[in-house]
């Protein structure tokens, strides 16, 4: 962070009051850090306080002629390295999704060409609204970077859910990685890229298998688990292999991907990427697939069919219990309906996995193709449970406790 140069965008919410102490560490770490205020974030700090602690003085209004002589907007969105929004209600990202700049703040957002990171924090079904995640999905593919937000309870009491503004040292993490990986930053070379000279392998996705030309059993995986671990990886500087069944998500930055259909093209494809120091199995692979399929469609109009199943390769217990090359970390997955952790660790020995993340995907839960996951770390030595956290917070904490595993297993190695 030393020498960075922060603009804070103050959104007005009830979380606004969490930009003081994210003033502070970033200061703290160094950094300077300038402030722009929306009207409505003025009702919940006052522009007085963001003062006091940036040193600075406050920006509020777009048409503040004092503000547009002393500093105009197109500076104070040049003058930044990273631009943070915090908290990004549903209304200053709908603003940025559609192309608005009817105030500083949006304005400030439409003239950077500098990375922007949004923290988001609202209520869970504003946050879960069809417009805001498709807003949200619009800025991500625009390059917006986002942290968060945690699963958890609202200030209005009786509600929970997916909206709550990430702890401030989250926030500061995620501006690291953006800095660290924009300017090759002291804090690349340290700690940033704990996984830098590794490489890693993920699987991601489900498989399809074919019943015939058209037709194919599959399951409601959408690799968002897995890309996720693959950008974790690559962000803490893995090169990284991602092998991945049929999904509709973009592939992640800077990672080798490499699409497959069935489980068959899965084991030669990840077989083909080792050797790896880390894999981890996201992926939902087809424990069968049909013993034959034709080559032309099955008509309706013929014998009713029936389907003749066989057992599909075991990617994980292949390579879990394979004798050479084996990657120094083996993580599998698990995924279930009862006795979550029980079963998790009864897969993890068979299998010959080190650690088995274990998560449960009863439909109430929405992990398949939701964006959070409540999961449990089974290893060797026991089990944690972790809290429900975003699909990309979990693989970022996985990777980082992968990179702890590597370093104290080659110092044990020494
Ligand atoms: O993709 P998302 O929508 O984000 O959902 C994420 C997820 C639920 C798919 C993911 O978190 C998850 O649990 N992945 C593992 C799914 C699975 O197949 O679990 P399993 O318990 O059936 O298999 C156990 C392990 O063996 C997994 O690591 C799996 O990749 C592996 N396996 C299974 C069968 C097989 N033939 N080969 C394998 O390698």
């Amino acid at each position: 962070m030393k020498q960075q140069r922060i603009l804070l965008i103050i959104g007005g919410g009830i979380a606004a009051y969490k930009c003081l102490d994210l003033i502070r560490r970033l200061r703290e770490a160094g950094a300077s850090v300038r402030a722009v205020m929306t009207r409505a974030a003025t009702e919940f700090v006052t522009p007085l306080s963001v003062g006091a602690l940036t040193s600075e003085r406050v920006f509020t209004d777009l048409f503040s002629l004092n503000d547009e002589q002393e500093i105009g907007h197109i500076r104070l969105s040049r003058e930044a390295d990273l631009l943070i929004v915090a908290p990004a209600t549903a209304d200053l990202i709908a603003k940025m999704a559609g192309g608005h700049a009817d105030d500083l703040a949006s304005t400030v957002l439409m003239a950077t060409d500098k990375p922007v990171l949004l923290a988001p924090a609202m209520n869970p079904r504003m946050w879960l609204n069809p417009a805001t995640q498709r807003n949200v999905a619009q800025l991500r593919a625009d390059g917006v970077h986002f942290v968060g937000p945690n699963t958890g309870e609202m200030a209005e009491r009786d509600e929970a859910g997916p909206g709550r503004l990430v702890e401030v040292p989250e926030i500061i993490d995620a501006a690291n990685k953006i800095l660290a990986g924009r300017r090759g930053s002291p804090l690349a070379r340290v700690g940033a890229r704990p996984l830098a000279g590794r490489h890693v392998l993920v699987t991601s996705g489900p498989t399809h298998e074919p019943i015939d030309p058209v037709r194919y059993i599959a399951n409601r995986s959408s690799g968002k688990q897995g890309h996720a671990i693959a950008r974790a990886a690559a962000a803490l500087g893995a090169r990284v292999t991602l092998v991945t069944g049929p999904v509709s998500l973009a592939d992640p930055p800077s990672v080798d991907v490499v699409r497959v259909e069935t489980a068959e093209q899965m084991l030669h494809a990840v077989q083909a990427a080792l050797p790896a120091g880390i894999a981890a199995f996201a992926a939902a692979v087809a424990d069968w697939r049909t013993a034959s399929a034709p080559r032309e469609k099955i008509k309706k109009s013929g014998a009713k069919p029936s389907l003749e199943l066989v057992e599909n390769p075991d990617i994980l217990a292949t390579v879990g219990k394979s004798r050479s090359g084996r990657p120094t970390l083996v993580i599998g997955f698990a995924a279930e309906t009862e006795n979550v952790t029980s079963e998790a660790a009864k897969k993890r020995k068979a299998k010959g996995a080190d650690w088995i993340v274990a998560n449960d995907v009863s439909p109430s839960r929405g992990v398949f193709g939701g964006d959070g996951n409540t999961v449990h770390l089974v290893t060797a030595d026991g089990i944690e449970d972790w809290p429900t956290l975003s699909k990309d917070e979990v693989a970022r904490r996985l990777m980082l406790r992968a990179a702890e595993f590597l370093r104290h297993s080659a110092a044990a190695a020494e």
